[in-house]
Order: C-alpha cells, then structure tokens, then sequence
C-alpha cells in the first residue's frame, strides 16, 4: 500500500491565539513552539507578524530555535504584512509565508470593497512578493467555504503561476457541511491536480470542523491546518489530536493516510496549551478532555475490567496519559526530577531547573503524592512567569469567622524593598485583593476567578485563574497562581496578572491582531 502522507499545519499560536482570552507571551509562545516541534507537526504557524511588535519578536524567536518544524507567519495580502513576515521567519531553517485575502462575494464586495478582477491581481502581487523571502508560499481563500467554485479556480491557477506551493481552502465561518467541504475539495483538486498541495482549514461553528477535515482528506486534501484542543477563533479550529487520532484509529479505512504525529505527545501539549492560556478543554472532548477516558457506570467500569476493547477505542496510555503514575515524592533527588522534566517534554535552562527543583521541594512537603499533572503545572507555571516586578513575599490571613471582617496582610518585594500592609474585606478573596491593590499602587477589577484542583486528593494543588483589568477601556489580564493553598495560589495568581500588565505598559506583552486586522 502507499501511504500519502498528510501534512498537519498547527495554527494554535495564531488562530488558537485569536479565541478570547488566550493570550501568550512570548516565553509561553517558544515552550509551546518547542512542544509542537516534538509533538512532530510539520508546519507551526507562528504567528501574525505585523500584528505587533510583540508577535514579530515571538515568531523570529521562535523561527530561530525550531529545527525540525518549518515556522510560518501569516499576512494579509500586503505588502507591509509580507515583508514583516519574511523578516520575521527569516531565520528558520524552513521557513514559510502564508498569505490570504477573501474570495466570497460577500467578503469582496462589503469588507475589501473590492472587484473579483482587484481580488486576483492583490493575490499574485502578494504571492509574487513573498517568493522574494522565500520559496514555500502558501495562498489562502478566505471564506472559501463560500466562494464561487469557478473563481476559486481562477485565482487559484493565477497564484500557482505567481509561485504558491500550498493552496489553502478554509471554511472560515464553519458554515459547511463535511460533505459539501469534501466535494469542493474533490473539484478543487481535479483542477489544480499535481500543481501544489491542496489544504483545508475548517472552523467549528456548527461543530463539524474534525469530520470535515477527514472527508476533505478523502477527497485530495494532503495539509490540514488544526490547533491543539481545537483553539481558535469563536467555536475554534478542527482539533489536531481528533484528525490524527481519527486517522490512526480507523486505519481500517484510512490506512492509505497518515501523518507524522507522535501521539504519545499529545496529551502532554493539550496540558501545555491549557495551562498556558488558562482555557481547559471540555470535560466530555473527544481524546483530551478529563472524561475522555473515564469510565463512570458500573456497567462500563466491569466491562473495561474484563477487556479493556469492549467500552475504549483507544488507550488512554497511547496519546501520553496515565493517570496513576504517582512520578516523585519528597526523597525524590534532583536528578530524578530532571529525568521526569525531559520525559514530560519541558526543555528548561540550568537555572530554572533549580527554581523549579526548590519549588517542587517546597511542593513534596506539602503534598505526599507528585503526579505528571502536577509538575506540568509547577513548570509551567515557573516558564508562564513574566519578569516579576512584584513578588510576594509572605500572606497572612485572620480566621474566617461567620459575620466576621476578613483581613489580609501582606509582604510585597518591589524595586528592591519589601512593603508589608493590611486590609479588611467582604470575604477573605475581597481582602486579599484590596491589599494588593494598595501596596502595588493600582486599582484592578476582576472580571473572572477560576479556581480547580490540578490532582485529585484533599491535599491536591489548586490552580487559580483570574482575568484582571488594571484600566477602564483596556482588556483584562490573565493570571495564573498554584499553592496547595488556595488563597495563597489566589494572591499569585493576581500578582501575575499584574506582573503581566506591568511588561505589557513596557511593550514586553505579546498578543495577536493588534492592528484590528479582520481576520
Ligand atoms: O479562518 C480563516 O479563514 C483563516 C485564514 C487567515 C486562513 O484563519
Ligand atoms: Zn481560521
């Protein structure tokens, strides 16, 4: 049999970016990069570099460490949009520029204001342009999934000529059915046959971007672009673990089909990118989610018991998960632990392998069982830390007494000085906030508090999440806090989004489509 092999195309750090509230720096950016690259996706997108200053640094940075992955950064069909992207990607040993412009009637005619006729020429213009950075070209038609068939097939030929290598087809609105995605894609290639690789790109508004995938798949598609944990604008992307687990799952049908995928790593990048972007998958998603693998009815509990094929598909052991390996505990020496963090993936510097050894230490004493959950959590809270200019030093707290006035204290080190005060609240959490705003001298409003146990067990890590917002008319800051404490990971948690803010107001903070680009 020849296997044809489909190319996977990460989009997480740039549609997956674009869902609310998924912001990464750009540290998070490179350790989510460095994963992608072992997770064994054959393009990154890494980027939108004329977004910002901060998302061309992350790409270029990025374009510089990845070896075996070719980085790529989106452009609209501009010339100021290309250039920034081949600057960016310029270091990367394989390098790529991926630019689009809308091919719908609708897009053209109230968003471009654009002829069908202007449409073409701005392609070849911005395809021609990039080949001057770079031979891998990649054209998207945005909204494609609804653009006319035939003028899809004239601007298609006209930036083959122009020198793109891939076509992409997305389906950006998510309005297609798989059937109809497959047969455009069937259309689509029998015109552009041998020419360039055909892609898709499906959105999963009405919940059908993974079964899309795969039909288009069938019909001549050899790229699919997907984000980890199906991320992305709105209802998000297709989800890169369902198509690879989907094709590797039913090689009965799709044996013809595979991809480079280790799918051991897949459950240890899901954790990645939740604990980056605070966004946990669904309980009940396809492969990552907590309940994917769960077995709640007695019925099913004995069945799996007795063969574990009569109630799972799939192992959980095959994408990277096992629950139960209790990995360190407090004797556990520093070797042991850098052992554990290769194996989990993390590639971190000498001096954050000791931070993160010290906390882990101080972690073990608190906590008898270390479970992978939990160092993944640790490191990536220790490699999501952005340059502290506020730490906290020590928090205390007065007993919570029904009809009681909460109080909190707290030692904050600053510019090089420590400044201890107080503060009473409506509730412990209120106080906590109160004298941190005090100290810090701001005023933040919070405007989400998540807070879930990252283990199981009465002495489990609590991961809190908050959503902060320093100014009136800016968005709110996310940040994250870990403690076996809940206040003391609440109290973290706000420093960090504080933290964030401060690098930010320097210029340091990274976040996509800062220039409103409508994409
Ligand atoms: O959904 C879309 O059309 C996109 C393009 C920029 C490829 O994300
Ligand atoms: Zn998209």
């Amino acid at each position: 049999m020849n296997t044809q092999n489909i190319k996977i195309f990460d989009t997480t750090l740039r549609d997956g970016e674009q869902s609310p509230g998924a912001s990464m720096n750009t540290e998070e950016k490179i350790q989510l990069a460095l994963q992608l690259e072992k997770l064994g996706v054959d393009i990154i997108e890494a980027g939108f570099a004329a977004a910002s200053p901060g998302d061309f640094d992350a790409i270029s940075r990025i374009a510089a460490q990845v070896k075996n992955a070719t980085v790529c950064s989106l452009a609209r069909a501009l010339d100021r949009d290309i250039k920034a992207a081949g600057e960016a990607v310029a270091q990367a040993k394989m390098k790529r520029i991926h630019t689009f412009i809308a091919t719908s009637p609708i897009h053209m005619e109230y968003k471009l204001k654009m002829t069908p006729e202007q449409v073409i020429k701005k392609a070849v213009d911005a395809v021609t342009y990039a080949k001057t950075f770079c031979d891998d070209v990649e054209f998207s038609c945005e909204d494609a999934g609804r653009s006319d068939i035939v003028f899809m097939k004239e601007i298609l030929d006209a930036v083959i000529n122009a020198g793109a290598t891939t076509l992409n087809i997305p389906d950006t609105v998510g309005y297609r059915m798989p059937s109809e995605m497959g047969a455009i894609i069937k259309s689509l290639h029998e015109s552009v046959g041998d020419r360039a690789i055909l892609s898709v790109h499906n959105h999963n508004d009405l919940g059908l971007a993974t079964a899309s995938s795969i039909e288009c798949i069938l019909n001549g598609a050899r790229q699919v672009e997907c984000t980890i944990n199906g991320l992305g604008e709105r209802a998000g992307n297709a989800a890169l673990e369902e198509v690879v687990m989907a094709l590797r799952t039913r090689h009965d049908i799709f044996g013809d089909y595979d991809t480079n995928i280790n799918i051991k790593e897949l459950y240890p990048t899901s954790r990645l990118v939740s604990s980056i972007t605070g966004i946990e998958p669904q309980p009940n998603k396809a492969i990552v989610g907590k309940n994917a693998f769960a077995h709640e009815s007695g019925i099913h509990q004995d069945g799996v018991l007795k063969h574990m094929e009569t109630y799972e598909i799939m192992k959980a052991t095959d994408i990277g998960l096992d629950k139960n390996s209790i990995v360190l505990g407090k004797h556990s020496g520093r070797h042991a632990f850098k052992d554990k963090l290769e194996k989990l993936g993390f590639s971190l510097k000498d001096e954050e392998i000791n931070e993160a050894f010290d906390r882990f230490k101080i972690l073990a004493d608190a906590k008898k069982e270390i479970f992978d959950d939990d160092i993944r959590a640790l490191i990536s809270a220790e490699i999501t830390k952005i340059n502290e200019v506020f730490k906290l030093v020590t928090l205390q707290l007065s007993d919570c007494n029904p009809g009681g006035v909460a109080n909190a204290a707290v030692t904050i080190a600053y510019d090089g000085k420590e400044v201890t005060d107080a503060a009473i609240g409506n509730g412990t959490m209120d106080a906590v906030f109160k004298v941190i705003d005090r100290v810090c001298n701001v005023n933040g409003e919070l405007r989400d508090y998540q807070v879930d146990a990252v283990t199981e067990g009465k002495d489990a890590l609590a991961r809190v999440i908050v959503k902060v917002a320093f100014e009136d008319d800016k968005p709110a800051i996310m940040g994250h806090g870990l403690s076996v404490d809940t206040m003391l990971a609440t109290a973290k948690a706000y420093i960090g989004a504080l933290n964030s803010y401060m690098s930010m107001k320097d210029g340091l903070r990274s976040s996509s489509n800062k220039t409103g680009a409508n994409i």
